[in-house]
């Protein structure tokens, strides 16, 4: 290992800078209360990254108003007092044992599959999303049809994130990340197949990423200069996993030059791996070496290269040696693991020792559903 850019190395994300470039990716666990408060085994779960050694936690995503934006039931929420403190006791904790911690916000939009406020599902358009609701988190079946988002509901929505945000703060997080990747409702605008809108919002690449460049500078606006704030891009989904964007490199271009000058402090690159048992696995997906249709550069590089910003990089990373190259090739500042910090939740630790990593084995981890498990805290 060169000395340069090494994964161990400190890195400085718009105000805040982490122990070292290996983050926990933001992953739901509905092992929250009905009423989408953190429970006292959530602490101990975050907690246990932060004690293994990574330098940020992402939590999972929480939802960001009481009208459509809850995805699953059991699901955290940061819209209440509440929910607001029971975060406060979580981020107290992963901070004493070390880490940073970030809050990704989310709208689950058509993607919504248990929502205790509404039954009904909104979307940039009347399109039914592809394919079947996620059995390990309580669905069944196909997605409704969602209803079109109104002009009023697009400004709720944005509303949704913005409070939520400075929620965040409240709670003492370090940053948010707002989810804009995976298929939910930031996607499904930013998607030409479940975006069929004539008004700004729909059309041409820049119409569709106008509502994430508006949410981005609406939350800078909210929570001043000195709070850092990224967003999540991809271009598969949970329902759709090899999707890539139509228009390419130039694509590419234009979302992360948008999204780049919007405010935020990082962009968060995603390619959405299968991991349920309900769907082949593609390992050609993943962040390192996934690129658009055309082949070529992957798509953090390409975040590198037209966003300006900070990169993170994710997906499949959890052999460290491509953890490392990705980051020592400057694709990305940092990167962030799913399964294999499930897998490993002192990942880091044992890297750093020299010590043996444990495969992710989905059947003890996710079975039959994705709530955290007793052996996880
Ligand atoms: C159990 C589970 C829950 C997930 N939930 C979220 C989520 O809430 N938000 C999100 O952006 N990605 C979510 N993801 C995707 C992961 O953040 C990550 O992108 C994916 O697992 C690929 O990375 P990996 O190969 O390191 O696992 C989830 C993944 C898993 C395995």
């Amino acid at each position: 290992m060169t000395n340069t850019k090494s994964l161990f190395e400190t890195v400085t994300l718009g105000n805040i800078t982490l122990d070292n470039r290996i983050g926990v990716a933001p992953m739901a666990r509905i092992s929250a209360s009905f009423e989408g408060v953190a429970t006292e085994q959530m602490v101990s779960y975050y907690t246990s990254f932060a004690r293994g050694g990574f330098g940020l936690i992402i939590t999972e995503g929480m939802y960001t108003d009481d009208k459509y934006s809850q995805g699953y039931f059991n699901k955290p929420g940061l819209i209440d007092e509440e929910q607001t403190q029971a975060w406060k006791k979580v981020v107290d904790s992963v901070h004493q044992a070390g880490a940073k911690m970030f809050a990704q916000i989310m709208h689950a939009g058509a993607l919504s599959q248990g929502n205790r406020f509404v039954q009904e599902t909104i979307g940039p358009s009347a399109v039914q999303p592809k394919g079947k609701q996620m059995e390990a988190y309580i669905g069944k079946g196909l997605y409704p049809t969602p209803r079109e988002a109104t002009k009023e509901e697009i400004t709720e929505v944005i509303n949704g994130f913005v409070n939520t945000a400075k929620r965040a703060k409240t709670a003492g997080f370090d940053g948010v990340e707002i989810h804009g990747a995976n298929g939910y409702i930031l996607d499904q605008f930013l998607t030409d197949y479940t975006n069929k809108r004539s008004d700004e919002y729909g059309g041409s690449t820049e119409n569709r990423v106008r509502l994430l460049v508006e949410v981005s500078k609406a939350v800078r606006e909210a929570v001043g200069q000195d709070f850092t704030i990224g967003i999540r891009i991809s271009q598969g989904k949970v329902n759709d996993y090899n999707h890539k964007w139509k228009g390419k490199e130039r694509d590419a271009e234009i979302i992360f030059g948008q999204l780049g000058r919007a405010g935020l402090d990082f962009i968060h690159v995603t390619e959405y791996e299968a991991w349920q048992p309900a769907f082949p696995t593609d390992e050609s997906t993943s962040a390192a070496n996934s690129a658009l249709d055309n082949g070529g550069a992957s798509l953090a590089a390409l975040a590198k290269k037209y966003g300006g910003v900070s990169v993170i990089a994710n997906g499949h990373l959890e052999d460290p040696v491509k953890a490392r190259e990705i980051v020592e090739k400057e694709e990305a500042d940092l990167i962030t693991l799913g399964k294999g910090a499930l897998a490993n939740h002192d990942w880091v630790n044992r890297v750093k020792k020299g010590e043996p990593l444990v495969e992710f084995d989905q059947e003890k981890v996710l079975s039959p559903d994705a709530k955290i498990k007793d052996f996880e805290v």
